[in-house]
């Protein structure tokens, strides 16, 4: 179900031993101020936890690597409590049941849940669900059949409200988000046009992703291309990466737009978060725009993911998972890969395991 991804290697913590199993773990050591140094972490190891009633043990097999993550490491308010100094690192993961005290799960089912940056998790079953390995691979239910697939969905379809013939930029284009954003955009019958950096992923904005157009925000000037490319003006500004490609598109907005605060990579790592300087332009086109949150659209989530995995099926979605295997250890090179560019699709690292 997953277009194939790419696979590179990381060092691993691997070795061929057969004493009892330990749970290798990584934990916040330290806030960092702007992009996190290996200084913020700290790895542990631990005896695999055993389940008591109303737990069960879950052997974790792909954790799901978010820019999200860059905000949890910091102090303060946000949608969700920041990960504490010492916890483990929070993480969207997918393993398999490997022990239970629960009566609503039993080993080896394969499950989703927020299980950490740690080999083996302890859960009461809360906000885990079971997921189907016949249907997609397990990365794909971190990919377009998870939190990525479903925040586009919504993001597009709810906040967006996209219609037949509406032009939709996407920003981010080549990433997990909003890889799927567009690819609902052209299932509605949008025209849509990508921002992403580098030839290559542009060219898998077009070819693999089926976007009309894309820009490469590194060598364009994302405003003159998008007079090219959308000279009606936007209907829907998808955005994932804020800052100054956020500002170009605001001065191309067709009357009436929407435009959509998906996520803000490119402030994730700033210590002054630079906000829209043209927000006036929402004025001009008598436009709205709107944050959102895939948390609150949880009651939901069956049946979009129902209709996520119909296009799959049906090969009007391609999945893409960029998967890196190695250890827990790499978990912090594997984060920056996210803030570098590195990734194409939904970067997981599917863990090697002692
Ligand atoms: N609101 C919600 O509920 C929700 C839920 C999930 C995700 N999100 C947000 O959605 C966005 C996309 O997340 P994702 O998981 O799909 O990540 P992703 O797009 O797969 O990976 C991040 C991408 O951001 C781009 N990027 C990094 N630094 C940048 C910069 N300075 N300027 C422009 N682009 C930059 C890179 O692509 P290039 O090579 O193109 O630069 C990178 O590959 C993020 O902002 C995330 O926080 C929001």
């Amino acid at each position: 179900m997953s277009s194939a991804s790419s696979v590179s290697s990381a060092s691993s913590v691997s070795s061929a031993s057969s004493v009892s199993p330990v749970n290798h773990q990584v934990r916040l050591a330290a806030r960092p101020s702007g992009r996190p140094t290996p200084a913020d972490w700290e790895f542990t190891s631990e005896a695999v936890p055993e389940p008591g009633p109303g737990q069960f043990v879950v052997e974790v097999s792909h954790l799901s690597i978010d820019p999200a993550m860059r905000g949890w490491m910091n102090a303060g308010a946000s949608y969700i409590p920041p990960v504490e100094v010492g916890a483990v690192m929070r993480a969207g993961a997918v393993g398999l049941v490997t022990a239970s005290e629960h009566p609503g799960f039993a080993p080896g089912d394969d499950v989703y849940g927020t299980f950490g940056v740690q080999e083996y998790a302890l859960s009461d079953g809360r906000g885990v669900v079971k997921i189907d390995t016949s249907v997609a691979d397990p990365a794909t239910y971190l990919g377009a059949l998870g939190m990525p697939g479903l925040t586009a969905y919504f993001g597009l379809l709810d906040v967006g409200r996209i219609k037949a013939g509406d032009t939709v930029v996407v920003s981010g284009a080549g990433g997990a988000v909003g890889s799927v954003a567009g690819q609902i955009a052209k299932i509605k019958g949008c025209r849509v046009i990508g921002i992403a950096g580098g030839a290559d992923k542009c060219r898998a904005v077009t070819e693999e992703f089926g976007f009309d157009a894309a820009i490469d925000y590194r060598t364009q000037d994302v405003r003159k291309a998008l007079r090219e490319h959308a000279p009606g003006g936007v209907d829907v500004y998808f955005d994932n990466v804020g800052g100054q490609i956020l500002d170009a598109v605001l001065t191309r907005l067709a009357r009436g737009a929407r435009v959509v605060i998906c996520g803000a990579v490119s402030q994730y790592n700033e210590t002054q978060v630079q906000g829209p300087a043209n927000y006036l332009m929402l004025l001009v086109a008598r436009a709205t725009m709107a944050g959102m949150v895939i948390f609150d659209y949880e009651d939901r989530f069956p049946a979009a993911m129902a209709e996520l995995a119909g296009w799959l099926q049906a090969g009007q979605l391609v999945s893409r998972e960029h998967v890196v295997r190695g250890g827990v250890s790499d978990f912090p090179d594997v984060l920056l890969m996210l803030f570098d560019g590195a990734n194409t699709g939904k970067l997981v690292l599917a863990l090697d395991r002692d």
